[in-house]
């Protein structure tokens, strides 16, 4: 691998060639494909849980087991591929988030980060007493320095052990956020206004306990140039999803990549998820018809989410977004950062993280 002007990203004992995590994006965006091709570039491979049994045959008979079994099989996969490093996102949402976690444990997950909700606590099968013997690095995604303050406190009280790393996500994120409606737009909650807070909160444990704990800032990250600025404000690395949709190695369908590069601005927007929690995604046929106030037919064999009110939410979020990723944008929609009409063509995982290591260089000296 070239030498990089972008630094490394150290988290105790493990060192990251290239401080860019690659953002976990369910339903299947990001599985073996694509965080093997990120890890093989330097960077960190994140595989998604969410909704990662969908494609297992017995989805609706034994949908714990076809999770468990298809989180399995791609972290293996991904291992197989390439000697990086690899992570699983988990979001606590999930009402089976203890036996993934221990299933990425299990199958040697070099990290695993955990968004959508508050990891006060970690699932119990854990060694929660030795945590340092546990090799998988545990990774929070907070969007607040309160949201900080309250995961490094309850670890620190129950497990005398602090998180290794925290990924701040800011409002300009694909996917789920973790921010109010009216909060969105509002220039307070910016996360360049977000990110010194959270730096100073993670400083207060790292000096208790006397270790390192980056600080990772998400959402929006588009050029190299904007990861020096983050960079500049405390951050160790970055974690980017929009970009890695449109590379060759994303595991989405070549219809969903192509809704990437055809969109523009006002087709990013803003939905009320059945999850609780409000997401961006690209607007189209699909989210047009559920606002307009049709429901879907659907019906729920196991309440995949513990937040998800399924006899009352116009459609199954599971099976929309599985849609999507086999690229039926008629029955399901793409979820996207607020940049992803910026996209405008195809390029390789190697490419982009050329492409961000170059401009982060020019960055720094000018
Ligand atoms: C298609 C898509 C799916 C996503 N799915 C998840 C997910 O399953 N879990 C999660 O914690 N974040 C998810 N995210 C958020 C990303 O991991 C990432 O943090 C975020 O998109 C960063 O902002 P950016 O897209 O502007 O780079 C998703 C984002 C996108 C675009």
């Amino acid at each position: 691998m070239a030498s990089k002007k972008l630094p490394k990203l150290r988290m105790g004992d493990l060192e990251v060639e290239v401080p860019i995590i690659q953002g976990g994006m369910g339903v299947g965006i990001s599985l073996s494909g694509l965080s093997s091709a990120v890890a093989n570039a330097g960077g960190i491979g994140i595989i998604a849980a969410a909704g990662i049994g969908m494609f297992e045959p017995d989805q609706f008979t034994h949908f714990k087991e076809a999770n468990k079994r298809a989180l399995g099989k791609e972290i293996r996969k991904a291992k197989s591929l390439t000697d990086g490093v690899i992570g699983v996102n988990i979001m606590m949402a999930h009402s089976d988030f203890d036996d993934l976690v221990m299933c990425a444990v299990d199958e040697g997950a070099d990290v695993v980060l955990m968004g959508a909700g508050l990891p006060t606590k970690l699932p119990g099968a854990l060694p929660l007493d030795n945590l340092d013997s546990v090799k998988t690095k545990f990774i929070p995604i907070v969007s607040s320095a309160r949201a900080a303050k309250i995961i490094f406190r309850s670890w620190a009280k129950l497990y005398n052990h602090i998180p290794d790393a925290v990924v701040l996500e800011g409002p300009m994120a694909g996917g789920h956020l973790g921010f109010k409606k009216e909060q969105i737009d509002d220039p307070d909650f910016v996360l360049e206004k977000l990110l010194p807070g959270v730096v100073a909160e993670v400083k207060i444990f790292e000096d208790k306990f006397d270790k390192k704990v980056p600080v990772i800032a998400a959402g929006g990250i588009f050029t190299g140039a904007d990861i020096k600025k983050v960079m500049d404000l405390g951050a160790s690395g970055v974690q980017m999803g929009t970009r890695f949709v449109v590379t060759h190695e994303s595991d989405a369908s070549p219809e969903f990549k192509q809704a990437y590069i055809d969109s523009k601005k006002e087709d990013l927007i803003i939905i009320d998820s059945p999850v609780g929690l409000p997401g961006r995604a690209l607007n189209g046929s699909f989210l047009k018809r559920i606002s307009s106030g049709i429901k879907e037919k659907f019906t729920c064999p196991w309440k995949c989410l513990r937040t998800c009110d399924f006899k009352h939410v116009p459609y199954c979020i599971a099976l929309s977004l599985t849609n999507a990723k086999r690229g039926d944008l008629e029955n399901g929609y793409a979820f996207a950062g607020a940049n992803a009409y910026r996209v405008d063509k195809l390029v390789s995982v190697g490419e982009l993280i050329d492409e961000l290591d170059a401009e982060y260089g020019e960055a720094c000296s000018s």
